[in-house]
């Protein structure tokens, strides 16, 4: 039997296996995540992340091993998927509890939207709609937060903001998360450990120590960038020379993200 204690972790999986036909997509997979920690997963098309979340979010089953997770747990995919016949703060308050549901316009201002909590979802942005896709996960208090590649679809400044925005509310609530992406920067700016999926395992399970802020020009973030480029089996481009600058007296240049 296992004891709950606060050193228990928010998720353990042991000897994951799942198989599609005759491949197994994963295979004797190994992870843990403490309880507030934030985990990025990388990996190629195909390799089994999403099928991984999935069976974490138990909307699929395993096929062999062990998988312990919160009883509290929500899932952003990469479209917000929101209801387009309920207007948004009815979106954040979807099946939730009826004593909760004056939540829903605290959650809403916490992604910046509180203005749009009678709008309707098609009159959105979307950038708009995953913001409200997060405040309906936040606002259910989850243990573990599951992000499939939810900023996959959004520009790059878009996801820039949406980046911080996220980094900075899990610092907040503090659930687990595992996020799902293929933007090796944004595993790096983000995560306190980094894995790489490969044949069905984590290959690579790294905690990053860069500090934060964490600002792509650190030697140490490119140093762990181009090592996860390699295990994702991707030449790093190389990195340009800056021309050496004069410093302006009286100022000094810091590292902006
Ligand atoms: N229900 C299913 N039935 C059969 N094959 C499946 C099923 N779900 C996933 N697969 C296969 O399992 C493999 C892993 O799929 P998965 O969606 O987990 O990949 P992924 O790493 O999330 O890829 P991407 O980065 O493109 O989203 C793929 O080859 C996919 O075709
Ligand atoms: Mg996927």
């Amino acid at each position: 039997m296992t004891t709950d204690t606060p050193t228990t972790p928010a998720v353990r999986v042991r000897d994951l296996r799942r198989v599609f036909g005759d491949r197994a997509v994963l295979d004797d997979l190994e992870l843990d995540i403490a309880r507030g920690e934030f985990v990025a997963l990388l990996g190629a098309s195909g390799s089994g992340k999403t099928t991984l979340l999935r069976i974490l979010g138990a909307l699929d089953g395993a096929d062999g091993g062990e998988v312990l997770v919160p009883e509290a747990r929500t899932i952003v995919f990469q479209e917000p998927r929101l209801v387009p016949s309920k207007k948004v703060l009815a979106n954040v308050t979807v099946a939730l509890p009826r004593s909760r549901s004056a939540h829903g316009l605290r959650a809403l201002a916490e992604v910046g939207l509180e203005r749009h909590a009678d709008a309707w979802p098609a009159t959105l942005s979307g950038g708009e709609a995953q913001r409200v896709a997060l405040a309906r996960a936040l606002v259910r208090e989850p243990e573990l937060l599951l992000l499939d590649e939810p900023f996959a679809a959004l520009d790059a400044l878009t996801r820039l903001k949406m980046q911080d925005l996220v980094g900075e509310l899990c610092r907040i609530h503090r659930p687990a998360v595992l996020l799902v992406t293929h933007d090796v920067d944004e595993a790096v700016r983000l995560a306190d450990r980094v894995a790489v999926l490969r044949d069905g395992r984590l290959i690579t399970d790294e905690t990053v120590t860069v500090d934060r802020p964490r600002d792509p020009g650190n030697p140490a973030f490119a140093a762990l960038r181009r090592r996860l480029l390699g295990d994702l089996g991707v030449a790093a481009p190389p990195q340009p020379v800056p021309a050496p600058v004069e410093p302006t007296p009286g100022r000094t240049e810091v590292g902006v993200i």
